[in-house]
């Protein structure tokens, strides 16, 4: 199959573009195939700009894309262990090469104050939007940031709606008028289709979580539509025998289901689908309970979550995978080197980032995607806590 359909794609290459429409990208768009847009760089590939690399008509959902769980609950020291779900800042995040934030915003006083569940997390929205306007206006214009942004907790004391405080932030509120006006993505139609890269460069799309009942005006895209997102977000684990279980066969069985999905769309030698038509895949690695805090779940030297999944990204990359781990081999063969959607992590390190940043360039001419994934020296923030 696979030998099969790279003749078919090499077939594709030679044909005039104008053959391709009405997906003029098409060719372009699957990318082990794809030209980098810029020269690549040396290595390491630097992650605040993994995204220049990139052709600008790339659909955002045939991409692998590194994303946090409850973004803003870093403020370790601070917080109690069963809220804390991040040691970076969101601006080390950004620069480690998240491109997937999960904002929770406890509409409180007609503002949003950062939230997970009941616990405030000590900062605002306003401080996000000056975080990403500092990243995307300067060293990561050439990057998109999506970000769910959710209605969070109860609503108290307020006169007006989420959704018109949110409206208050774009259009009023001295703090974030201008940011927001440069960083928002607006789609210029209905047809709630995330944008190519090119058409959102250096900007936000707001994956809305929220009631948007009463805007004024169309912003992002909605959270919740099934046929334009499908997320795996099972949270709800009882005992440790859950995360290694449950919470494990739910994370690899999306990735296949989808995978499998997308690749029979991409690959079709007549394409019946627009790529930017197929949904965004969002896979959720967290997990919690009462006796199991994030920190375990993901971090756990023995059973957690972010080990297992490194090492089943890392072998999935490596040749000798089927001798090593037969029972593993029907995943590895369906993984390699395909879409991952976003993966969203707890307690992402650089090296998890880069990771899945890694699965964007296997197989461009003149990348040796192996040293992708490895920590370097000019990473300063590596946590300590897992490899
Ligand atoms: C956000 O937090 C900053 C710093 O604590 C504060 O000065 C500002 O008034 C807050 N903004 C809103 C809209 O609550
Ligand atoms: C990566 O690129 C950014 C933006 O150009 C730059 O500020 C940063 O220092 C670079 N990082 C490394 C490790 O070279």
């Amino acid at each position: 199959m696979k030998y099969l359909h790279s003749s078919f794609l090499l077939l594709i290459l030679h044909l005039p573009s104008s053959a391709l429409t009405p997906f003029p990208y098409l060719y372009e768009m699957h990318h082990k195939f794809s030209p980098p847009h810029l020269p690549l760089p040396t290595k390491p590939m630097n992650m605040s700009t993994w995204m220049s690399h990139l052709p600008l008509h790339t659909p955002l959902n045939t991409l692998s894309i590194p994303g946090t769980h409850d973004t803003m609950a870093y403020r370790a020291n601070r917080l109690p262990k069963f809220t804390t779900t991040q040691t970076g800042t969101l601006h080390q995040q950004l620069h480690a090469g998240v491109r997937f934030i999960d904002i929770r915003a406890r509409h409180y006083r007609n503002t949003f104050e950062m939230h997970h569940g009941v616990v405030y997390l000590g900062t605002n929205f306003t401080f996000v939007v000056r975080t990403l306007h500092a990243f995307l206006t300067g060293p990561g214009s050439s990057e998109v940031v999506l970000m769910r942004l959710k209605d969070e907790q109860h609503a108290q004391r307020n006169t007006r709606t989420f959704v018109q405080t949110l409206e208050w932030y774009i259009d009023v509120h001295e703090d974030t008028v201008e940011m927001l006006t440069d960083l928002l993505w607006f789609p210029g139609d209905t047809s709630r289709r995330l944008p190519l890269l090119g058409e959102a460069r250096g900007r936000v799309v707001v994956l809305r979580d929220y009631d948007a009942e009463g805007a004024t005006y169309e912003l992002g895209l909605p959270y919740t539509d099934e046929k334009r997102i499908k997320i795996q977000d099972h949270y709800q684990l009882y005992t440790y025998l859950d995360v290694i279980k449950k919470k494990w066969d739910l994370i690899i069985n999306f990735w296949r289901e989808w995978v499998s999905f997308f690749n029979s769309i991409l690959d079709a030698s007549v394409p019946t689908t627009n790529p930017q038509d197929l949904p965004l895949l969002v896979n959720y690695l967290s997990g919690a309970s009462l006796f199991c805090v994030p920190r375990n779940v993901a971090t756990n030297e023995a059973w957690g979550i972010n080990n297992r999944v490194q090492f089943f990204l890392r072998t999935a990359w490596e040749t000798a995978w089927d001798a090593a781990f037969p029972a593993w081999r029907e995943e590895f063969v369906e993984l390699r080197g395909e879409t991952l959607g976003v993966v969203v992590w707890d307690f992402i390190n650089t090296r998890a980032a880069r990771l899945v940043v890694s699965f964007n360039f296997r197989g461009v001419e003149g990348w040796d995607w192996s040293e992708v994934g490895f920590w370097t020296a000019g990473e300063r923030w590596e946590f300590k806590e897992w490899n």
